[in-house]
């Protein structure tokens, strides 16, 4: 039995306790630091998880068998590192292995020596200003900039006029995000997906594919957002596709990081541009998505903290997982209106037991807090609104039909979730 201390505080940690807290190998679970959904259901602790140390002493102190780490941040800061260190088994990978993620340069460079496709690109340091904005005035149009490191999802332009593109340059060599030079590549055409690889460092399973929706308005137009919605399985990457996923990219990555030395644990986001058989990975995360995991665990059929612990332990068991996908899911985040912009907060929410009082319907929260004894806004991304369906129709009606239920006074979502593969 798993005795588990899962970090963050999205809807996508949310999503992950629920399924931890349901398997039948978790035997305790706390969440560090939580949110008021997730505290309705487990214990949340008020840890530092900056504080390595302070993590450390939480999961010797109570016994802590398995530690799952939900966003970036902490991988990139070397969390999985020091724990390891000491001896705690962890579900996530190490800082070198991070860099799929944390560097856009180190992602290419390495897709280009194990041949995983995606769109041919050039990587310019800190000091080539003058050799970007050169390379991008020669190129073809759209052209694609992306700052090499962290930037919250605010580092990528896909210019369609060299005026664009020379601008998003710009702003990048001023030290926008930080200091990391930049990658420019090709624009590539069709449909994107999200694919979950489970990884124990040497082998490998896939979840169910999902589609998230990253612009902020319908038809997405607007600007890019974390996710305004998803939805799985996405018919989209049929098994063909799913075959070439698994293995042209997965399994060279798997391999090609343990030849390298860095072995990768945890769940490896692969995120893909699909254009009828033709598959590129757009990017790599090293971690679960949001919103998708909110989907793609609402159609899990597994023993979920048996299956990280083993990928964590380094022979995953993929007998935990009896269906990868029952029915379908849909997730429609509720916002606050001038997100990805400047937005209010502290607005009182009200309605979400009526939502849930539909038992296919899930209200996974993302920035709520309490207010003395009232749940308030607190965040861009404020709900994930889940429903489960048979089919994609019902968990999509399902889904916007509890969305009406909440209100809040700044609430704004998409009304066009899963709607293409409808
Ligand atoms: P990334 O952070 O690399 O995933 O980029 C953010 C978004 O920009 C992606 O989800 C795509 O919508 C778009 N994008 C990134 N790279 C490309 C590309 N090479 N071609 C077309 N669109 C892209
Ligand atoms: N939904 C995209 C992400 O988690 O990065």
């Amino acid at each position: 039995m798993e005795r588990i201390l899962l970090i963050g505080s999205g809807g996508r940690e949310h999503a992950l306790a629920k399924a931890l807290a349901a398997s039948e190998s978790c035997e305790k679970l706390w969440v560090a630091p939580g949110n008021p959904g997730i505290a309705r259901e487990v214990e949340c602790v008020p840890l530092n998880v900056a504080d390595h140390v302070a993590v450390e002493k939480f999961c010797l102190r109570n016994d802590v068998t398995l530690v799952v780490i939900g966003p970036e941040q902490p991988l990139a800061e070397g969390l999985a590192d020091s724990l390891r260190a000491e001896n705690i088994d962890v579900f996530g990978p190490s800082q070198a292995a991070a860099q799929l993620e944390t560097s856009k340069g180190f992602s290419k460079d390495f897709m280009r020596r194990h041949h995983v496709p995606t769109a041919p690109y050039r990587r310019f340091d800190a000091s080539h200003h003058d050799e970007a904005r050169g390379y991008v005035e020669a190129h073809n149009l759209p052209v694609v900039i992306k700052y090499d490191g962290l930037a919250a999802g605010k580092g990528v332009v896909v210019a369609t006029t060299h005026e664009q593109a020379l601008e998003a340059v710009d702003i990048m060599y001023k030290g926008a995000f930080g200091n990391d030079g930049v990658v420019i590549e090709g624009f590539l055409n069709g449909a994107e997906a999200s694919v979950f690889a489970l990884c124990d460092g040497r082998d490998f399973v896939v979840l169910a594919p999902a589609q998230d929706h990253k612009r902020i308005g319908d038809g997405d137009t607007g600007k890019n957002t974390g996710g305004m919605g998803a939805y799985a399985p996405a018919p989209i990457v049929t098994p063909s596709v799913m075959e070439s996923v698994s293995e042209k990219i997965i399994r060279r990555v798997i391999d090609g990081m343990a030849a390298e030395g860095m072995p990768f644990i945890g769940c490896l986001f692969c995120g893909l541009m699909i254009d009828g058989e033709d598959v590129n990975v757009v990017e790599f995360n090293v971690r679960f998505g949001d919103p998708e995991t909110q989907a793609v665990m609402s159609v899990l059929d597994a023993d979920v903290a048996a299956l990280f612990a083993s990928a964590a332990r380094g022979s995953i068991d993929a007998a935990t997982i009896r269906s990868t996908h029952v029915g379908f899911a849909c997730n429609v985040v509720l916002a606050s209106r001038g997100y990805p912009d400047a937005f209010e907060k502290g607005l009182p929410i009200t309605g979400i037991d009526e939502a849930e009082a539909d038992p296919y319907v899930t209200v996974y929260h993302a920035g709520t807090r309490m207010k003395d004894d009232t749940l308030v806004t607190n965040g861009g991304r404020v709900l994930g609104v889940t429903a489960i369906g048979d089919t994609l129709a019902q968990a999509v009606a399902r889904s916007y039909a509890a969305c009406e239920k909440i209100s809040y006074d700044t609430k704004v979502h998409r009304s066009d979730i899963a709607k293409r593969a409808l």
